[in-house]
């Protein structure tokens, strides 16, 4: 079958169509994917920002049809579809019983050798290899969906989405009237923009260099949007001066996240969105650490938990207040892959991409309508009331809320 395999740290892509797939083992579950977004997290393994085993099959946002399952997996049968989630989620650790599976002690356990190329071992990157026409994941990595939700749309749920939107709404939990300053405005970045309108923030200023990404910053719900250059300008004029009630850092460099936390103001929070380097540093001052009183979080995945995260946002989706189709600025086929990352490395902003049919490009923001470029998904008419999991009794949407008061309820 075809995939994107990563060699080394630097390598390019490389589309080939000799890959092999072994399972599902017991437990396991084998997806056929139809679309998979372009995150930049893959773009840091193949430069080296994140340590990753190598080689790898790429690709952590994707969805897709159940053609296979192992033994042992009742609640998800062939046919289904599901978007895979990139947190194993064990159930047992501490995190997964403190609600808060998305730091699963587990993680990375699941990078394992599944494919084959040339008879060598080549390994699922970050446990879901979903740059491939198929895939094999544990059983607790695929989220069912509803059959009506395009699968391209459905995929960029695996990670941009829900980390974005989770970002305000989970981590941060941004209240209704507060100043909110994004510092970034990729295909992340303009989720927490999404997201921090949907919690009800009064102002929300986009920080981009790229003047190009400003229009769909401001698309997707921005009051402001500026290059950086613009922003102590912006930061007198929408809070006199005392700084932003929450920031989010959504590019992952010391200097962005810098620019974060002096645009926040006292007591107010930060959040790092943006997953950076190990071996560089951000320079704080103890005084400022103290005398601020400043929140500094970090925040992975969105502090989601995708079994009641992804099927909530596809619910604001079908109701209107979240933007999925916007999202998609390209559609490629797997074979134009190196080509996305290359843009992105330039930072002319990547996208998503969908095959098997087509493909799509999570980034750059306000795009082209999904069905006006490639070969189309075929779109069924929405239907608001009932799927086929639910029907069965097997697929319940949502796990409960810990915690107290679910912020997504403040929406208003
Ligand atoms: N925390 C998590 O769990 C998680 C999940 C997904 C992605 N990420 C990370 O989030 C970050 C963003 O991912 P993405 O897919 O949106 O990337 P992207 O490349 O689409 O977007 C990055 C954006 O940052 C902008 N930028 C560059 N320099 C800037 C500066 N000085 N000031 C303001 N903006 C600047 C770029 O123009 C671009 O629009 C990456 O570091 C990615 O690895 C983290
Ligand atoms: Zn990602
Ligand atoms: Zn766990």
């Amino acid at each position: 079958m075809r995939a994107a395999m990563l060699r080394e740290v630097g390598a390019p892509f490389e589309v080939r169509d000799d890959v092999e797939l072994g399972g599902p083992g017991p437990g396991e579950v084998r997806v056929r994917l139809r679309a998979s977004g372009v995150c930049h997290s893959d773009l840091s393994i193949q430069d080296g920002t994140f340590p990753h085993p190598l080689p790898c099959i790429p690709g952590h946002e994707g969805a897709g049809e159940v053609v296979g399952v192992g033994e042992g997996v009742a609640d998800v049968a062939v046919g289904d579809h599901v978007v895979i989630s990139w947190i194993p989620l064990c159930g047992r650790c501490r995190f997964c019983l403190g609600g808060r599976p998305n730091l699963c002690v587990t993680t990375g356990s699941n990078i394992l050798p599944r494919f084959r190329v040339g008879g060598e071992p080549v390994l699922a990157g970050m446990g879901t290899a979903t740059f491939a026409e198929e895939t094999v994941v544990g059983r607790e990595c695929v989220v069912p969906i509803p059959r009506d939700v395009p699968l391209d749309l459905a995929a960029l749920v695996g990670c941009g989405v829900t980390t974005g939107v989770g970002a305000v709404v989970n981590t941060a939990r941004v209240e209704p009237g507060s100043s909110v300053v994004v510092v970034g405005c990729g295909g992340v970045g303009v989720n927490v923009i999404q997201g921090a309108r949907l919690a009800g923030a009064a102002e929300i200023v986009a920080v981009d260099p790229v003047e190009a990404k400003h229009d769909a910053a401001l698309g997707f719900g921005a009051t402001h949007a500026v290059t950086p250059a613009g922003l102590p300008g912006l930061l007198r004029d929408v809070t006199g001066g005392d700084g932003f009630d929450y920031a989010f850092e959504v590019v992952g460099r010391p200097e962005t996240i810098r620019t974060a936390w002096d645009a926040t103001r006292r007591a107010g929070t930060i959040v790092v969105v943006g997953a950076g380097r190990a071996d560089v540093q951000v320079p704080f001052s103890p005084f400022e650490l103290f005398y601020f009183e400043r929140r500094l979080l970090g925040c992975v995945y969105g502090s989601a938990d995708p079994r009641r995260d992804f099927p909530m946002i596809l619910d604001l989706w079908r109701a209107g207040r979240l933007d999925l189709e916007g999202l998609v600025s390209r559609r490629l086929d797997l074979a134009e892959l190196p080509g996305a990352f290359a843009a992105m490395a330039r930072g002319e902003g990547a996208s998503a991409a969908s095959w098997s049919c087509s493909s799509s490009r999570r980034g750059r923001g306000r795009s082209p309508a999904l069905d006006s470029e490639g070969p189309s998904i075929p779109r069924k008419p929405l239907d608001l009331t009932v799927s086929v999991r639910h029907s069965r009794g097997q697929w319940s949407g949502r796990a409960p809320r810990s915690g107290g008061a679910a912020p997504w309820s403040r929406v208003p």
